[in-house]
């Protein structure tokens, strides 16, 4: 069984004042929650502040982002080892914001997401076509070339550590959520993907969580699906109530 697995990326939202606020507040909703992962990505700067307010708790705190390099001349990036001592547990990686703002390609996630795996830290690689990209009937094709771009070089041992985020880019932040049968086909494909390059018992075990307006409206019917396997949550996770009642879908 997975367990299912909830996060909020709060993106470039909150001073550190408003996070740890938000922070606490979400603690006292979910902070005792056990039969699922529930885990905040604050910016950077937020992170050892509210790194305080989760400790002990069920909410495990996550970046949005994180460097290749290990230290130097990187203006403005930030390491795996600053990332862990800030109390980080999870890092995102290959955000489709970063692959369209910051021209992250498919080989800078994969050396991301070794990184994350060399220094220990659980990387959640998201994944997920655009709408032009749908509409020409492409939407398996461009899922399967970040997927084998994302794991290349990676053993099904340390696969298996890594959580997928399938965020079909025309449902970030528009309001438009693919059907959770869309969804759950997806699922199923990267699925069917993940056993084609390591083998059914690695991608049985794999979490696939489906990110793109999701709502407290909308989680039930898409945890409800088979291979739905948590929610990859921006917008909905900056309000306390909106994410504690998604982290408690029914
Ligand atoms: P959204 O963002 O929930 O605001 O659509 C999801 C994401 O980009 O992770």
């Amino acid at each position: 069984m997975r367990k299912p697995f909830l996060a909020g990326n709060w993106k470039m939202n909150k001073t550190v004042d408003e996070a740890v606020e938000l922070a606490k507040e979400l603690v006292e909703n979910v902070g005792d929650v056990k039969d699922r992962d529930i885990l905040i990505c604050p910016t950077s700067l937020c992170l050892t502040e509210v790194a305080k307010i989760v400790k002990g708790t069920s909410v495990k705190l996550g970046a949005q982002n994180m460097s290749f390099e290990d230290s130097g001349a990187f203006t403005g990036e930030v390491s795996a080892d600053m990332l862990l001592a800030a109390g980080c547990d999870y890092v995102i990686i290959g955000h489709s914001e970063r692959r369209e703002y910051y021209h992250e390609d498919n080989e800078a996630v994969n050396k991301k997401a070794k990184k994350a795996l060399e220094k220990g830290i659980n990387a959640i690689v998201c994944v997920g076509e655009k709408l032009e990209e749908r509409e020409a009937g492409k939407a398996e094709s461009v899922v399967e070339d970040h997927l084998k771009g994302a794991f290349s070089g990676i053993s099904g041992e340390d696969a298996v550590k890594i959580t997928i985020a399938y965020e079909p880019v025309w449902a970030i932040g528009t309001g438009k959520t693919a059907t959770p049968e869309d969804a759950d086909n997806m699922h199923a494909f990267i699925r069917k993907t993940l056993a084609d390059i390591y083998d059914e018992a690695a991608a049985e075990k794999m979490r696939i969580q489906y990110g793109g307006s999701v709502k407290d409206s909308n989680v039930d019917e898409l945890m409800a699906r088979e291979n739905i396997d948590g929610a990859l949550v921006g917008g909905a996770s900056l309000k306390a109530d909106s994410f504690a009642r998604i982290v408690k879908f029914k």
